[in-house]
C-alpha cells in the first residue's frame, strides 16, 4: 500500500472570499450559492494521490469576520501549509492576503496565495500580473480558482502537495 503522509494545512483570508467554497469544493466537489459564514474554524480531510503516496490534507478553515481574528494562529500554528484566500474583485482582499502573508513569512509554512472568484473575471480589481509578480516576490505559490466552476481547486492542493517538504 502507499505511504501516507498527514499535513495540517490552514486556510486564511478577509470574510466572503471563499475559504469556505474552496474547501466544500476540494473535498466534496459541491459549491454552495448560499454558505454560510464560518464561525470560529472548521475542520475538513481530504487526500491527494500522487504517484507513490498519498498525501492527506487535514484541513482547518478558519473564519474571516473581524470578530474571529484573534483566534486565527491557534490554526496557523504549526501548519505545514497555508492557502492565503483573496477575491480577485476586491482590492481591500488582497491588502488583506498580503498582511496574512507578512504574519506567516518567518515559519516554516508553505504558504499558497489563491486569487479567488475567477469567474467573476467582468468584476476584476486586482491585476493578476501584479499579483503574480507579488507572489512571485515573496516566493509563494499562485493560482486563480474559482470555487464555483471548480476551476485550480484541485490543482491548487495537488501542487502544495508536490512542493510540501517530507520529514
Ligand atoms: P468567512 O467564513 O466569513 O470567512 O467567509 P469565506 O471566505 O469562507 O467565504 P465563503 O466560502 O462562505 O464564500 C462567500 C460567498 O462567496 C459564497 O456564499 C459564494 O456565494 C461566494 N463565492 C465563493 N467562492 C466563489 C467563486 O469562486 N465564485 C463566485 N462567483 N462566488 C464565490
Ligand atoms: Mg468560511
Amino acid at each position: 500500500p502507499p505511504q501516507v503522509c498527514h499535513f495540517k494545512l490552514v486556510l486564511l483570508g478577509d470574510a466572503s472570499v471563499g475559504k469556505s467554497c474552496l474547501v466544500v469544493r476540494f473535498a466534496k466537489g459541491e459549491f454552495y450559492e448560499y454558505q454560510e459564514p464560518t464561525i470560529g474554524a472548521a475542520f475538513m480531510t481530504q487526500t491527494v494521490s500522487l504517484n507513490t503516496e498519498v498525501v492527506k490534507f487535514e484541513i482547518w478553515d478558519t473564519a474571516g469576520q473581524e470578530r474571529y481574528k484573534s483566534l486565527v494562529p491557534m490554526y496557523y500554528r504549526g501548519a505545514a501549509a497555508a492557502v492565503i484566500v483573496f477575491d480577485i474583485t476586491s482590492r481591500e482582499s488582497f491588502d488583506a492576503a498580503k498582511a496574512w502573508v507578512s504574519e506567516l513569512q518567518n515559519t516554516d509554512t508553505l504558504i499558497a496565495l489563491a486569487g479567488n472568484k475567477s469567474d467573476l473575471e467582468a468584476a476584476r480589481a486586482v491585476d493578476r500580473d501584479a499579483a503574480r509578480a507579488y507572489a512571485d516576490q515573496m516566493s509563494l505559490l499562485y493560482m486563480e480558482t474559482s470555487a464555483k466552476t471548480g476551476q485550480n481547486v484541485n490543482e491548487l492542493f495537488n501542487e502544495i502537495a508536490v512542493r510540501l517538504p517530507r520529514r
